[in-house]
């Protein structure tokens, strides 16, 4: 084991596929890409092949029914555990298959799993709540699958440290996408919206990043209840351009804690899932508001872009100015809500990440490829200025194949 390790330390570039799946449970994303160099300015990342594979509906179904408060029962996070190593192998096959590049060719696989819970840890003046995270996607089934070695569990080191074991992504958007004349934002817009904000000429531990709020997560959940499961998601914003904002609605939903709690924060179904929507339903529906479907739809999308906004504006403008938003995740694909972001966001230019090499759909499979590769590099992953640990953590497990 030690000797592989040592091999891959003499190696000057590394072929690393990365295997992702957000909050969104909609499907595994998998990269492979060459990896060389270190350091803002210094690494490198070449895309070789992409492929997303989406999770068969049986088990998007019991992965979003584990991730409900009331959740699994220990057998069905069990089971549901060795299922999505499974669909994490076939995703990885498959893009190795699209690429055709053999499995002796790739040196790692750096594998974020699927979040079943995340309990951020919280400070309070009379409590203290130690976090915990939990994701799912046994690595030593990918190995045995794969036959590559696999780096996984980033998260749960940087919690153990006391940080919010998220965002991890900053640190590789710190690497990929700052900048020494622009101020920039990159935004990804998954289940959950996250910014990291890249002064111009910033420093690595100037950088702050946290979830902004929802992302994609209630305009999907609004959806899947109106429609009784027949669509996942608000495809191109058709509902939401065909629907009339709420005020009164807007209004509640603004109501929310989480949006007025300073960073380091992070979030997930937990406070933004069915549970929150089906409430904000059940008030927009009771109280003398006669809502159509497509106007809470249109009432979500403002929502989540106002969110979004507003955190910038309350939390990152104090420090400093903003030129650019770069915008990544699925919600880029949603032209409704980049619209209502772009009018939120007037005077700063909004644009995709696909224009600095980087595609919406592979940013965050990207940057777990780069964690897994510097924890085999034995260099620390996490950004204790965005998740506030105690310091930097060597992230993540190693399962040989
Ligand atoms: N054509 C589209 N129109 C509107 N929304 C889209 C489109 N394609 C994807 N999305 C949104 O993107 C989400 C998936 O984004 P993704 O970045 O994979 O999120 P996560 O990281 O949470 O899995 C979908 O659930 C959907 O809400
Ligand atoms: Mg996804």
């Amino acid at each position: 084991m030690v000797e592989h390790f040592m091999r891959l330390k003499e190696k000057p570039a590394h072929r690393v596929i990365g295997l992702m799946s957000g909050t969104s449970a909609d499907a595994i994303d998998a990269v492979l890409c060459d990896i060389s160099g270190e350091g803002r300015g210094g690494l490198k990342v070449k895309l070789l092949a992409e492929h997303s594979q989406d999770y068969p509906d049986f088990l998007r179904n019991r992965i979003l029914r584990a991730c409900e408060p009331s959740g699994g029962s220990s057998a069905e996070v069990c089971e549901l555990n060795f299922l999505i190593g499974e669909a994490f192998s076939f995703a990885a096959n498959a893009l190795l298959d699209k690429s055709g590049v053999g499995k002796d060719a790739v040196d790692l696989i750096g594998s974020h799993g699927q979040t079943i819970s995340h309990i951020p840890p919280r400070t309070g003046s009379t409590t203290f709540q130690l976090g915990s995270t939990l994701q799912l996607g046994e690595p030593a089934v990918i190995a045995e699958r794969t036959g590559i070695p696999v780096i996984s569990n980033f998260r749960t080191r940087d919690m153990a440290a006391g940080g919010q074991g998220a965002p991890l992504v900053p640190f590789v958007d710190y690497l990929l996408l700052s900048s020494d004349t622009s101020n920039r934002i990159a935004l990804n817009i998954g289940g959950i919206s996250n910014i990291t904000y890249l002064p111009a000429h910033g420093r690595f531990d100037e950088t702050i990043a946290f979830d902004t709020g929802p992302g994609n997560m209630i305009i999907d959940a609004m959806v899947h209840y109106m429609t009784q499961g027949e669509h996942a998601f608000d495809r191109d914003g058709a509902m939401a351009a065909s629907g009339a904002v709420n005020p009164k609605l807007l209004h509640a939903m603004s109501q929310h804690d989480y949006l007025k709690r300073p960073p380091p924060k992070s979030t997930g179904r937990e406070e933004f899932g069915v549970e929150f929507t089906i409430k904000m339903y059940d008030w927009g529906t009771q109280n003398g508001c006669v809502i159509m479907p497509r106007d809470i739809v249109a009432t979500a999308t403002l929502f989540t872009a106002i969110t979004i906004a507003e955190a910038l504006k309350q939390f990152v403008l104090p420090k400093g100015p903003i030129d650019e938003v770069i915008v990544s995740g699925g919600g880029a694909l949603n032209p409704v809500l980049m619209a209502l972001l772009a009018k939120e966001l007037a005077g700063v230019q909004v644009g995709i990440s696909d224009a600095h090499g980087v595609p919406i759909k592979a940013k965050e499979s990207i940057a777990f490829a780069v964690l897994a590769r510097e924890t085999a590099l034995g260099r620390p992953g996490n950004m204790p200025s965005a998740t506030g640990a105690a310091g930097p953590r060597l992230l993540g497990q190693i399962t040989l194949p």
